[in-house]
């Protein structure tokens, strides 16, 4: 029987230790960070190991101000950092902060929290390893609700929901609402056609030339949004195939070479980065001709600074976190009995909200990114100060 008492527990998790402390590495940083730093401040830190499984994994929940935490579960090694255990509980600590403010602007009654389970997906997992991580999820009540990050899949939640009702994002054979995609490209469109309507007046994008970087699960479902819409769309992948299979089907769509190519080319109106994070940096923004950056993929700013460089440039970005929350409304859906109606209803909303993010940042004085951070903090402020006045 697998002992599921966290063993290291911050906070004020109902059965662990206050605050025992009992890591063999130097965690100092990591603690400096969650005790001393803005990036900090989480309300619990769960590690947990099952030896006869092999689970190591963090579980980070950043605050339940509005409600019980709820983010995916990474499955990744960290094998080329130098301790892959800090560098695991780092990720999860910035993960889930990231989802406070994710959930919070999407109107989700939710606070933010994500685990990291340590270990190369493809040669570690195994559902006795899911299983176990299951067990930990149910240790904590529902305090934290998982779901699918980057190297865990609709299956995996199937298996992890043996062992704990809290966990959601699963097939829907078992009852879940399967792959989240189509709602995250559909948020993005929203947020699309919000920067549009703030930029020139009109959110319709027919006519408009879009450029899609990565077109994979959530890419083609937003190039089909967009050609719906007549707009003149460009694509481009590292997978040949996956840019082939998008203009068999659809032949007015012009490929590009690369993305490089693509943020250069003359007359785009809008900028979709639907691949991986790290899309606006010292050498993209300078030659991006779109006057929109607006796409699917997580952490598209490659260091603080990057939106102030996209501002001074004149060039609108709509946040990624707010644009890409489709996914995550989905999940929260799910838990009370997946309902697609609903959900898309919700996630239309992204459109509403991606506008007053500009109105907000145009009042301030800031980029959008700032002002994004703005409103998500005074909610969750909002929400403590009305759960201590209770
Ligand atoms: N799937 C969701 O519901 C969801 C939700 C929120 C955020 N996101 C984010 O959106 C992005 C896309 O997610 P996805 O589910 O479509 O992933 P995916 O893996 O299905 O698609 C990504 C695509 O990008 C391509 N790609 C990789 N590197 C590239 C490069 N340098 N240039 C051009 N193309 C490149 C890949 O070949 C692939 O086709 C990711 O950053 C993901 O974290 C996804």
């Amino acid at each position: 029987m697998t002992d599921v008492r966290p063993a290291v527990g911050v906070g004020g998790h109902r059965d662990g230790p206050e605050s025992a402390v009992s890591a063999q590495h130097d965690t100092g940083s990591v603690l400096h960070t969650l005790f001393h730093s803005e990036q900090g401040g989480h309300e619990q830190v769960v590690l947990c190991q099952d030896r006869e499984t092999g689970l190591k994994a963090v579980i980070a929940i950043h605050s339940t101000a509005l409600g019980p935490a709820l983010g995916g579960t990474r499955f990744h090694a960290y094998a080329s950092e130098e301790n892959p255990e800090e560098a695991a509980v780092k990720d999860a600590l910035n993960l889930a902060r990231g989802m406070s403010y994710k959930n919070a602007l999407a109107g989700l009654d939710h606070g933010g929290g994500k685990a990291v389970i340590i270990g190369d997906p493809g040669q570690h997992k195994t559902e006795a390893l899911l299983e176990a991580y299951g067990r930990f999820v149910d240790s904590l009540g529902g305090r934290y609700v998982t779901a699918c990050d980057v190297g865990t899949y609709v299956q995996d939640m199937d298996v992890v929901s043996r062992a704990s009702r809290w966990v959601t994002g699963r097939s829907p054979e078992n009852g879940g609402a399967g792959d989240s995609s189509v709602l995250t490209a559909f948020g993005v469109y929203q947020g699309m056609r919000a920067s549009a309507k703030h930029l020139w007046g009109d959110p319709s994008l027919r006519g408009r030339k879009v450029g899609v970087a990565g077109i994979g699960k959530v890419g083609r479902h937003l190039v089909g949004h967009l050609l719906e819409e007549g707009a003149e769309v460009l694509v481009t992948d590292v997978r040949p195939e996956a840019v082939e299979q998008i203009t068999a089907a659809h032949p007015e769509v012009v490929a590009v070479a690369d993305t490089d190519a693509l943020i250069r080319t003359e007359g785009l109106d809008v900028y979709a980065p639907c691949a991986l994070g790290g899309a606006l940096n010292d050498e993209t923004v300078p030659v991006l001709t779109a006057k929109v950056v607006c796409g699917a993929a997580n952490n598209q700013l490659a260091h603080p600074g990057v939106e102030k460089d996209l501002a001074d440039r004149g060039i609108l970005y709509a946040p990624d976190y707010v644009v890409n929350s489709g996914g995550v409304i989905q999940v929260a859906d799910e838990l009370h009995g997946f309902d697609f109606a609903r959900a898309k209803a919700k996630a239309e909303k992204i459109h509403g909200t991606t506008l007053a993010i500009f109105e907000r940042a145009a009042a301030d004085g800031v980029p959008p990114a700032v002002a994004a951070d703005r409103i998500a903090e005074q909610r969750m402020a909002e929400a403590r100060k009305a759960g201590a006045a209770s």
